[in-house]
């Protein structure tokens, strides 16, 4: 998918001037016991931390501005909402470091600057390989055929007569955090880490419509989703997802329909699975007793080993964690309290627990993760903070309920190598300067 095939050496500096390997160890060695204390200390001390400045002398507070003088818009002059125009920094982005090859193209979601766990469906990540259609709905069919008694094909109106079901979860492409893999540390969150999004969708589960067809289930082990784009996109997906009833045909999210960029009329949401599976502009599912090797699971979303071998049809998104603030790109104003928060998910279930280390992973604290905590969705945690000003890593490791924990890169690398581009879910480091400066680094 065009990531750049750099592979420097370890911890390589990032293009502004950060810390060094040695300055990385300077800090984890030296600043051990003090920094325990501090981050143990930090939130008991502060409890309910109060930044307020003084009420008098500031004019923002004294005088009445023009919105309190003045009369406001009426109702009519936005009948669809949009943010505010002071938040118009905070916009999906293509990154630089990558090249967009025809309509082969991808938007990270700004993580650095959402709240909770839903993605707002403006600002959820887009990957397209042949560009996005805005589909006419009334055009659109989706056809049922294989291992099938009765092959069938459903208008929208048909689906959207069935019984329908929402569910909260997370989406993150398989090459989420891929140029991490060659330590090309880039800058933000939103870069590392955007290819992730979380909505609720709504849709008809795919189990009653192969149901409804008549489908052999013995001996049809496997499902083909094909895409109605130009990328001839398809994937197999095993029966015993769609048996749990978990995977949808999906026309809603977030509460209304699919925006077109994201699979407008009709989408496949496969939970706990890499996003190219996640077919959009969903148009055909054929019932078949192997998987079928497509392009897409044959030559991309591949693991290379370390042995110079593929590893293919590893699509679970395993657990996986990361600071959204402080991050990469921001700068920490003053020393004091400040809030880390951030967000873990795993395609294997809920999150039980995610820890946070300021120390490059000395000394780990847990997390108070914030409800509600859902079943292959994102969680997000917070942990206090006071900043004493001096230099810190911060770092975050996720553990989910089937007791996997996030590996750290070193782990990483021992079993997967340094090749690879998908399925990068080591733990993220946030190096804090005395500037307040924060920037992207890798810890072994
Ligand atoms: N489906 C079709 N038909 N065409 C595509 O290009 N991209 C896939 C998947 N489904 C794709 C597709 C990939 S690689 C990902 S990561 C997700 O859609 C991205 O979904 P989003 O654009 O809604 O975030």
């Amino acid at each position: 998918m065009g990531f750049q095939d750099e592979r420097p050496g370890r911890l390589r500096r990032a293009p502004e001037n950060f810390l060094t390997n040695e300055e990385i160890q300077a800090v984890q060695a030296g600043r051990r016991s003090f920094m325990r204390k501090a981050f143990v200390a930090a939130s008991a001390a502060m409890g309910a931390p109060v930044l307020a400045r003084a009420a008098s002398g500031d004019s923002a507070i004294m005088n009445l501005p023009p919105w309190s003088t003045s009369l406001g818009q009426p109702v009519a002059a936005r009948p669809y909402g949009l943010p505010s125009r002071y938040e118009s920094n905070l916009v999906r982005r293509e990154s630089p470091g990558l090249t967009r090859v025809g309509g082969s193209s991808v938007s990270f979601a700004p993580l650095q600057g959402l709240f909770g766990i839903i993605t707002p469906s403006g600002l959820h990540f887009e990957r397209h390989h042949q560009g996005w259609h805005d589909v006419d709905p009334g055009k659109h069919r989706l056809m049922i055929n294989g291992l099938v008694k009765t092959q069938a094909v459903f208008t929208m109106d048909d689906l959207l007569r069935l019984p329908a079901v929402s569910r909260i979860h997370f989406i993150e492409c398989g090459a989420n955090t891929g140029m991490e893999w060659g330590n090309v540390a880039v800058p933000t969150v939103q870069y590392s880490h955007g290819m992730l999004s979380c909505s609720e969708f709504t849709g008809v589960p795919l189990r009653d419509l192969l149901e409804q067809c008549g489908a052999d289930f013995k001996k049809g082990r496997y499902v083909l989703a094909e895409g109605a784009d130009g990328s001839s996109m398809t994937r197999t997906i095993p029966m015993e997802l769609i048996e749990s009833g978990e995977v949808l045909v999906a026309y809603g999210q977030n509460g209304e329909m699919l925006r077109p960029e994201n699979g407008y009329p009709l989408r496949l949401v496969v939970p706990g699975v890499q996003g190219v599976s996640w077919v959009k502009w969903l148009r055909r599912i054929e019932v078949g007793d192997k998987p079928w090797g497509a392009k897409d699971e044959a030559v991309h979303y591949v693991d290379l080993m370390p042995d110079g071998t593929h590893r293919q049809y590893s699509s679970t998104q395993e657990a996986k964690s990361v600071i959204t603030s402080p991050s990469g790109g921001q700068i920490l104003l003053a020393k004091g309290f400040y809030n880390i928060t951030g967000l873990a998910w795993s395609g294997r279930g809920k999150i039980k627990q995610v820890d946070v280390s300021i120390d490059g992973g000395i000394n780990w604290r847990r997390a108070r993760l914030e409800l509600p905590v859902l079943s292959k969705a994102l969680t997000r945690f917070n942990v206090d903070w006071v900043w004493d000003g001096k230099p810190a890593i911060l770092q975050s490791r996720a553990m989910d309920e089937s007791g996997y924990v996030q590996p750290s890169y070193g782990q990483l690398r021992a079993v997967r190598g340094s090749k690879s581009i998908y399925h990068n879910n080591a733990i993220q480091s946030w190096k804090v300067l005395e500037s307040g400066e924060v920037g992207n680094v890798q810890v072994l």
